[in-house]
């Protein structure tokens, strides 16, 4: 998280003086002692003290005590309600030894000569405090209020900072700014789209972009070869703490790039954007195929914060003792994964464990705890011996392992699950900011659910050149399968997804302290090759024509080689903040009901405006 002090804000002197106030109240020092100065702000505190008044005025720059000692003043100072606007002419005063307080205007009071009510407040539904009370929901519901607090002051001055570095950043290296539609034809990236309807065509619909994916690609082919955009994204999927319905990207778009290219640029520019709001992200960042991290670390999206031992294959130090559920699996084709994490647990958070290894799909769950180099407790104990030690490597001896023997990537998202959640709970984390970029993502991903290909990214991402060759083979290689693959033969799934890690896409994820922040790919900009993958995710030739032939007949004239990448902005913002929520560094956020509960949208709207778009709205039949 940011020290509020490296957040400094630079906006003082005499640009700041208007006509209702000479200085901010962040300003004011011993250098303008004895100075007449007027101030304008609200009333974060008011003390009274019998023969006078303190009142601490605030606005966004800061706070400045003001004293109230004019008897005439005195009194209406008292009748005045915290979180009212006042101005204020006074005097710079030099507080007395004791009172002076750390912080910029920690020397200094005014001595007031005049106090004017500028508009008086209602009672507040919370206090306007950095550690606030309400819930969050009274927070939303009040949001003008709930943004005074200067805490929030600060995250959107540094979101706004970020961005701007980023801007600036993009401009010197020569990307332009272009803006693309809003009201616009659906986007494919996988989510529900927003619809508008439109009242001149009736029964049409506009969709809200997803993301500009398409417009940035046709701009490369209009030979624009450096695109950026702070670009506004809507999708109508389900909310979480890191997902709002509508939300920011930094969308970027290079002409005759390949990988190395915008990973290096994209991570120069964070670099830049991180340092402008005072915190460090240590580039060149490190490289980890998709294959690798879930190997490692049993996940997409590594924290590198977490010091802990990575993940093991002990199927050859498991298998072959006559530990039948170890066996089955590796005869299978599975494999026997563990995790040492130098950590003690109760039985109750073991079998929490065992639980949650049991809902991701797995038979259970294996453990057994060693101490100095002796495997004492668990099932798994008396099946271990120094063969293990020397399988896991180099580990602390005291401490305690887990196992998941089962297919596919189960049991690694399993184990790096536990290893996550342990290291998160235990505040068993490195201080800082720790990114990587994890590449090579399958092309195509097998959805056990639907039981169909899909994209693992979107379906534009291009193939690996030496891989290419497979994924044109693919559907031949998969015909024989298929039967057996739609009837979850387990044997066959493991077989498929092998093989699908063999048809890498160009695609790329900047993950920081665990979280995806960023992604993007080299696309295709051949005709042939992006039909072949709408035609392997299963889009009929009709479909494809209807949804994409105008995106396709782009690449028939002269498309360039290009790639990009787009980071979140919302999330990048709440991480350098420290925010629990991307909630807290938008100004106006949704719920995760995806309600603005300040100015109360969605609304029902007029029936005349219904009427003239040809609508009408069924209501929900109760149950
Ligand atoms: P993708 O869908 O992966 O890629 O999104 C890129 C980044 O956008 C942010 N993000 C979100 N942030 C907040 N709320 C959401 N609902 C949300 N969804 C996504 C994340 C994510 O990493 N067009 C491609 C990019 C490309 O290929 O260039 C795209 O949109 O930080």
């Amino acid at each position: 998280m940011l020290e509020n002090s490296r957040v400094t804000e630079a906006n003082q002197g005499e640009g700041m003086r208007t006509h209702y106030r000479t200085h901010t109240c962040g300003e004011l020092s011993l250098e303008n002692e004895g100075e007449p100065v007027v101030l304008a702000g609200w009333v974060a505190n008011r003390r009274d003290m019998g023969p006078f008044v303190f009142l601490v005025l605030r606005d966004r720059y800061g706070t400045t005590q003001v004293v109230v000692e004019e008897p005439a003043l005195v009194e209406a100072a008292r009748s005045i309600p915290e979180e009212s606007v006042i101005q204020v002419e006074g005097t710079v005063r030099r507080r007395p030894e004791k009172e002076i307080r750390p912080g910029p205007t920690g020397a200094i009071e005014v001595v007031a000569r005049n106090l004017r009510l500028l508009n008086r407040t209602r009672p507040l539904p919370f206090a306007i405090r950095d550690d606030v009370e309400a819930f969050e929901e009274t927070r939303l519901r009040w949001r003008f209020l709930d943004l005074r607090r200067p805490v929030m002051q600060r995250y959107l001055a540094t979101r706004h900072r970020f961005i701007k570095a980023v801007r600036d950043f993009l401009d010197r290296e020569g990307f332009l700014e272009i803006e693309t539609p809003i009201l616009t034809r659906s986007t494919p990236e996988g989510a529900r789209d927003f619809l508008v309807p439109s009242r001149l065509h009736r029964g049409k619909f506009y969709a809200l972009p997803q993301s500009p994916q398409l417009y940035k690609q046709i701009l490369m082919v209009s030979g624009f070869d450096r695109y950026f955009q702070i670009a506004r994204c809507f999708r109508d999927e389900d909310l979480r703490a890191d997902r709002q319905p509508e939300f920011t990207q930094i969308d970027l778009e290079m002409s005759f790039v390949d990988m190395e290219d915008v990973l290096s640029l994209t991570e120069r520019m964070m670099h830049h954007a991180f340092r402008a709001v005072g915190a460090e992200l240590e580039i060149p960042l490190p490289r980890l195929t998709f294959e690798e991290s879930m190997r490692r670390f049993g996940t997409d999206k590594p924290d590198l914060r977490i010091s802990y031992p990575e993940l093991v294959d002990l199927s050859p130090v498991l298998g072959g003792r006559g530990f039948r559920v170890v066996d089955g699996v590796l005869a299978e084709g599975g494999r026997a994964i563990g995790v040492f994490l130098p950590e003690t647990f109760s039985r109750k958070e073991v079998d929490a464990f065992t639980r949650m290894a049991r809902d991701f799909g797995a038979g259970g769950l294996l453990w057994a705890r060693a101490e100095e180099g002796e495997w004492k407790t668990g099932p798994l104990a008396k099946w271990l011996d120094e063969r293990v030690w020397d399988a896991l490597g180099d580990v602390p001896r005291t401490g305690t392992l887990f196992v998941v023997a089962d297919f596919s990537w189960l049991p690694h998202r399993i184990l790096g699950e536990i290893r996550r959640r342990v290291a998160l709970e235990r505040g068993r984390l490195k201080e800082g900011f720790f990114g990587l970029w994890v590449t090579h993502f399958p092309i195509l991903e097998w959805n056990e659910e639907e039981k169909r290909l899909e994209p693992a990214h979107h379906m534009f991402t291009q193939i690996v050149e030496e891989d290419l060759e497979r994924f044109y083979g693919l559907r031949e290689w998969l015909e024989p399968r298929m039967e057996a693959l739609r009837a979850g033969d387990r044997k066959v799934l493991q077989e498929v997804e092998t093989h699908l890690l063999r048809i890498r896409g160009k695609q790329y994820d900047l993950v920081i302290n665990g979280w995806e922040v960023g992604s993007g790919s080299i696309r295709i900009h051949e005709r042939r090759l992006q039909e072949a993958v709408m035609d392997l995710i299963g889009l009929s030739p009709e479909e494809r024509e209807r949804r994409f032939g105008f995106l396709l007949r782009v690449f028939e004239y002269g498309a360039p080689p290009h790639g990009g990448i787009a980071p979140g902005v919302d999330r990048i913002v709440a991480l350098l903040v420290g925010a629990e929520s991307i909630r807290d560094v938008i100004a106006f956020p949704k719920t995760t009901s995806a309600q603005a509960l300040f100015e109360g949208a969605p609304s029902e709207v007029d029936p005349r405006q219904l009427q003239e778009l040809g609508l009408r709205v069924e209501q929900e039949v109760e149950e």
